[in-house]
């Protein structure tokens, strides 16, 4: 598998990074996760529009240019033996001495970093069962909106999951439904597909911003505003978006079934729409 560090193309298990990044001491860095179909990165531009503004976000100086970012992508897809990928990429602050939580005085050369992994869009059996979620107060800092690679939180949250036997966490702060531990979450209520505004509380999915476009597109009736918990508890559908899972329908919250516990009506013509735009 190649992948890319600071200038170089090698094999994933080539590549290491010295002891002192701030990625490593710090979880000092943002990343991107962008899917590729046949070979054809996904949504291109809007993820490195999301990566250009999570750097900025931690005052991180834009390594590449949107050509060479497009490059390096490029070329590693281009190197992978399978056609359906996930690339992710990181940029952290570099490596610094001595350790200190501030910027280092002399600026640093930030550390970029990118690799593929294969990826396996959700089978038809998925879609068509659906998927089990459970609930947790949401513990994060209150700048979710910065696809941060310091993700503690996220991964104790989506470890809950795992423990419980199901597939993700939504989170709740203040009686509001936020998003999952890798996921946004949509709500359908009365045949209105809802979704939680964007804020500083929450990252806004690229697939999160595609699914209201679908919406648009196709006539859907939408609506983006706060959902509180007893909605989301009472929905007659709810939905989980990211790159990788696309539109999943949650079937069974904290054990109870979601409307009648099965995807809805909603769900299946979101994830037609979704699967004709992607093709
Ligand atoms: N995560 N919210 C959180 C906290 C996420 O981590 C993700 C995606 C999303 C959905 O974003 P998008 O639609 O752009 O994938 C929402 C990626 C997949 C990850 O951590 O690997």
């Amino acid at each position: 598998l190649t992948a890319y560090l600071n200038g170089r193309f090698a094999p994933l298990g080539d590549l290491s990074v010295p002891v002192l990044d701030r990625g490593f001491l710090f979880g000092d860095g943002i990343y991107e996760m962008i899917p590729v179909y046949n070979r054809t990165p996904f949504r291109l531009n809007e993820h490195l529009g999301r990566l250009a503004a999570s750097l900025a976000s931690v005052r991180i100086g834009n390594p590449h240019t949107l050509a060479e970012w497009r490059g390096i992508i490029e070329t590693i897809v281009a190197r992978q033996p399978f056609d359906d990928q996930s690339i992710y990429l990181q940029v952290t602050r570099g490596a610094a001495y001595p350790r200190n939580h501030a910027f280092p005085p002399e600026p640093t050369t930030p550390t970029v970093f990118a690799f593929a992994d294969p990826l396996t869009p959700p089978p038809t059996q998925l879609v068509q069962t659906g998927i089990a979620a459970v609930t947790q107060a949401d513990v994060r800092w209150l700048r979710c909106d910065i696809k941060a690679i310091s993700l503690l939180a996220n991964v104790l949250a989506r470890q809950s999951a795992v423990d419980a036997g199901v597939a993700e966490t939504v989170l709740l702060r203040d009686g509001k439904l936020i998003e999952g531990s890798a996921s946004n979450i949509f709500v359908v209520k009365d045949g209105v597909i809802l979704a939680p505004p964007p804020s500083n509380l929450m990252l806004t999915g690229i697939t999160y911003d595609l699914v209201l476009e679908l919406a648009d597109r196709h006539g859907l009736p939408h609506q983006v505003r706060d959902i509180t918990e007893a909605e989301l508890r009472g929905a007659g559908e709810v939905w989980l978006t990211s790159s990788s899972k696309e539109v999943l329908a949650i079937v069974t919250l904290d054990g109870a079934p979601v409307g009648n516990g099965a995807p809805g009506p909603i769900y299946k013509a979101m994830y037609q729409h979704y699967q004709v735009f992607k093709a």
